[in-house]
């Protein structure tokens, strides 16, 4: 006779029940940016609509500033956080690969053993981790996970380089997904595309960097730090053109009308990527539209749950309304799905 697994049983739907946010006190206005290179306020405001960003000191670091997002995400959720059964760090900043920082972060939220791991998904880091937190409670790995998206992007931007060095900035957000009732997470449009490996990249392996010996004996080469790089114009319309189709597919899939939504949350790349977005998608002039970009810049995997926070604490949207969410970045890859807002 052959024995049967007991097969492992989640909650019929999840939702997200709490977002937070940490933004670093340090606030970098255009005029700072423009001591590094040569461009104009007016220019990095029409071409990016970022007007300030902000960058970490050195005690903001990729923990510190999770454990701050988190811990409102859980007030939020009304939970305690040793119901988490699983905490998901997206990050490209975290420059110490091992171990995950997730398990520092579980162990100083209160986690107990929970599951904790990083993944790097770039700008769509949050989304790919809302798709794993969506699997892990329905199908009954854990009741309720952690999903957290940080980035230090100031570590990783060359300050010299004209096409980057105004575009990124640093935060942390959070969000904790559990049951639910209904369902307030439709099903998660995700992928890839490695052929554009090279549109956004670091600009050197740590290997390569640190394998120059002529730097070693201070004669030759020297050692440069890897920074990221990308092709803007190639970014710009593979954001604008599939995208926005990608937008689409999530609201089919959810069964949702763009006049239906309470929000857009999109990754907050570029101010012009989000207002082609917009009208590529047709969204109805009343749908409220995250423009967190202005003041915070492009914070990658943080970028969805830090602008989720704002337009919720500054009354744009509301608990219960419906948000299509939309990362997309390095890879290339990509994430979107309609939600609930919590
Ligand atoms: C980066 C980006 C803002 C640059 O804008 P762009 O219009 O593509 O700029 P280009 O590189 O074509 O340069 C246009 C002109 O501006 C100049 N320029 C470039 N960088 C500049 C800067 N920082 N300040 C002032 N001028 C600049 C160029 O020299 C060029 O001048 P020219 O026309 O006299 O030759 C834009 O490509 C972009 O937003 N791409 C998407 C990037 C993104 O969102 N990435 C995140 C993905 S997750």
């Amino acid at each position: 006779m052959s024995a049967t697994i007991k097969p492992a049983t989640g909650a019929q739907y999840s939702r997200i029940h709490g977002v937070g946010g940490y933004r670093p006190t340090r606030v970098i206005p255009n005029s700072e940016v423009l001591n590094w290179i040569d461009s104009s306020d007016e220019w990095i405001r029409t071409r990016s609509g970022i007007a300030e960003r902000r960058w970490a000191g050195p005690e903001e670091s990729v923990a510190e500033m999770s454990v701050q997002a988190a811990g409102k995400a859980v007030a939020m959720a009304g939970i305690r956080p040793e119901q988490i059964g699983g905490v998901i760090v997206a990050t490209v900043s975290h420059l110490k690969q091992t171990p995950a920082i997730a398990t520092e972060i579980a162990q100083r939220l209160g986690c107990g053993t929970a599951p904790a791991f990083d993944i790097s998904a770039a700008c769509a880091g949050f989304g790919y981790g809302l798709s794993l937190a969506d699997g892990m409670v329905r199908g009954g790995s854990a009741e309720y996970v952690l999903v957290i998206g940080v980035e230090r992007l100031s570590d990783l931007t060359d300050v010299t380089d004209r096409s980057t060095a105004f575009i990124f900035g640093d935060g942390a957000g959070a969000a904790i997904v559990g049951p639910s009732d209904t369902p307030g997470i439709g099903r998660v449009i995700w992928g890839s595309d490695g052929s554009q490996a090279d549109v956004i990249s670091q600009t050197q392996a740590w290997d390569t960097a640190f394998a120059k010996p002529d730097a070693v004996n201070g004669a030759g080469e020297e050692i440069k730090w890897p920074a990221l790089r990308m092709e803007g114009q190639t970014v710009f319309r593979w954001a604008v053109y599939d995208m926005a189709k990608v937008a689409e597919q999530a609201l089919e899939a959810a069964g949702i009308t763009a006049d239906q939504l309470g929000a857009f949350i999109p990754h907050q790349a570029n101010m012009r990527i989000i207002d082609a977005m917009v009208k590529k998608l047709d969204l109805p002039p009343n749908v409220p539209v995250a423009r967190d970009i202005a003041e915070t810049g492009n914070t990658s995997a943080a970028s969805i749950p830090l602008a989720m926070e704002r337009m919720l604490e500054r009354g744009e949207a509301k608990s219960g309304d419906l948000a299509l969410i939309i990362g997309f970045g390095a890879g290339l890859v990509y994430a979107a799905a309609v939600v609930t807002l919590p």
